[in-house]
C-alpha cells in the first residue's frame, strides 16, 4: 500500500514544484488554478477498466512521466485511498493561496469614486464595490497597458440584482478612445445575468455581443480575461473563449493598437435599460448591492517576452482546435445577441469586420 502511495505523492509534489517554478522563473503564473492545469486524462482515468499488471506495462513509454502519472492516478482512483486524496486537496488549496499573491489591489489600483463604497480587504487580496441609492462606486488601475493578458476574478451582486450593472473594461483616455468591455447586467433572483461585450476603436463602438453564462456568476468567483494582441482581442470566461475580435485593418476597420489602456470597473444603477430593456427597476430595499474582485493578474506584453514572442501558428490562428470548439459551444448555446447577425440594424449590409 505504501509502495502505491509513494510514487503518487512524488508526482503530486513535483507537479506543485513545476507549477511554482513557472510562477517564479517565467514570471508567468499559469492563468488558471493548479488543479485545472492538469489535462483531464490525469483526473479522469478510465476507472471502468481494471488494469492487470501486464496491461499497465503496455502503456506507451514515449512520454515516461506522463504514463507514470497516469498509472499513479489509476492506482489511486481504483483503491480510492482517502489519505492521498486529502493530500491532493490540501496541495491544491495551498497552490490557490500561492496563486492569489499574483496581484495586490493596494499596489495596482486606485479607488476612484463612490466615497466609502469601494473597499480593499485582506491586505490587498480582495476588493469590493457597492451601490446604494445615493451612489455607485468604481476603481481603476494605476498602470496603463498596451497589449497583454488580463485576468480578474469577479463575484457579482447576489440576489435581486435587477437594474444594476457591473462594468469591467479596458479603456484609453481622450477623444477617439479605444475600449474593450465586459458588462454584467443584473436580474431578479433566479433569472440569468446577461454578459454584454463591446469593442470601441477610435471612439466608435456598436459592436455588441451578449451572452448568458453557464453558471450563476453571483454564487462564486469566476475568471474573466482579456487577451489583447496586435492580431486579435479574445474575451474569455473561466478560460473558455466567448468572443474573438480579429484585426481587420486590411478591411478598413481600425484596431486598438496605438493607445495604452487602463483597467476600470464600476458598479452603478442602470435600471432605465439594463434588465429586460428597463422593464425591471432596481429594488432599493435590497441595497447596498455589492460585487467582489480578487486574483488580479496581468501578463504585460512590455515585460513578458513569452507573450510578445508568440509563435507564427498562434498569430495566424487565434485559438487552438479545442478552444475553437469551446467558442462554438458558447456561441451556439449561450449567445443571445450578435450585432453581426442583426439584419434590422444593418439593412444595408453588416460592418466590414463581420466578414472576418
Ligand atoms: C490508504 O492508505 C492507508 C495508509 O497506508 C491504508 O491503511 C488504507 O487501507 C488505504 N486505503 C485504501 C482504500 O486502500
Ligand atoms: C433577465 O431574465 C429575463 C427572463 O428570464 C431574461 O429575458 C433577460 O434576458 C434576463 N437578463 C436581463 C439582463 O434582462
Amino acid at each position: 500500500m505504501l509502495k502505491q502511495k509513494f510514487p503518487a505523492c512524488i508526482f503530486v509534489l513535483s507537479w506543485l514544484l513545476l507549477w511554482l517554478l513557472q510562477l517564479f522563473i517565467a514570471h508567468k503564473p499559469p492563468p488558471y488554478p493548479l488543479l485545472l492545469s492538469i489535462p483531464p486524462s490525469y483526473i479522469n482515468p478510465p476507472l471502468s477498466k481494471t488494469l492487470s499488471p501486464s496491461q499497465q506495462s503496455q502503456t506507451p513509454s514515449s512520454s515516461s512521466s506522463f504514463s507514470f502519472s497516469v498509472s499513479c492516478f489509476k492506482k489511486m482512483g481504483i483503491s480510492g485511498n482517502v489519505s492521498c486524496l486529502v493530500l491532493l486537496v490540501g496541495l491544491a488549496l495551498s497552490s490557490l493561496i500561492v496563486g492569489s499573491y499574483a496581484g495586490n489591489f493596494y499596489q495596482d489600483f486606485d479607488l476612484t469614486w463612490g466615497g466609502h463604497r469601494p473597499k480593499i480587504f485582506k491586505g490587498g487580496q480582495l476588493l469590493s464595490l457597492s451601490l446604494d441609492k445615493v451612489s455607485g462606486s468604481g476603481f481603476q488601475s494605476k498602470k496603463e497597458y498596451l497589449f497583454g493578458r488580463i485576468d480578474m476574478q469577479l463575484k457579482l451582486v447576489a440576489g435581486n440584482s435587477a437594474g444594476t450593472v457591473t462594468a469591467y473594461y479596458l479603456s484609453s483616455q481622450g477623444p477617439a478612445h479605444d475600449e474593450i468591455d465586459f458588462e454584467f447586467l443584473g436580474n431578479v433572483s433566479g433569472d440569468p445575468y446577461v454578459l454584454h461585450t463591446n469593442i470601441f476603436t477610435q471612439g466608435k463602438g456598436n459592436r455588441e455581443q451578449q451572452f448568458y453564462l453557464w453558471f450563476d456568476p453571483s454564487k462564486n468567483f469566476h475568471t474573466y480575461s482579456i487577451i489583447w494582441k496586435p492580431q486579435h482581442i479574445i474575451f474569455l470566461v473561466d478560460n473558455t473563449p466567448i468572443r474573438v475580435f480579429k484585426n481587420a485593418e486590411s478591411l478598413g476597420v481600425p484596431f486598438p493598437k496605438n493607445q495604452a489602456m487602463r483597467i476600470y470597473s464600476s458598479l452603478w444603477n442602470a435600471d432605465d435599460w439594463a434588465t429586460r430593456g428597463g422593464l425591471v427597476k432596481t429594488d432599493w430595499s435590497k441595497a447596498p448591492f455589492t460585487a467582489y474582485y480578487r486574483n488580479f493578474n496581468v501578463i504585460d506584453a512590455k515585460s513578458s517576452k513569452s507573450f510578445s514572442d508568440s509563435q507564427p501558428s498562434w498569430q495566424t490562428n487565434a485559438l487552438d482546435a479545442p478552444s475553437r470548439r469551446r467558442l462554438r459551444w458558447v456561441q451556439k448555446y449561450f449567445m443571445i445577441y450578435n450585432y453581426c447577425t442583426d439584419l434590422k440594424r444593418f439593412p444595408r449590409g453588416f460592418p466590414a469586420e463581420c466578414r472576418n
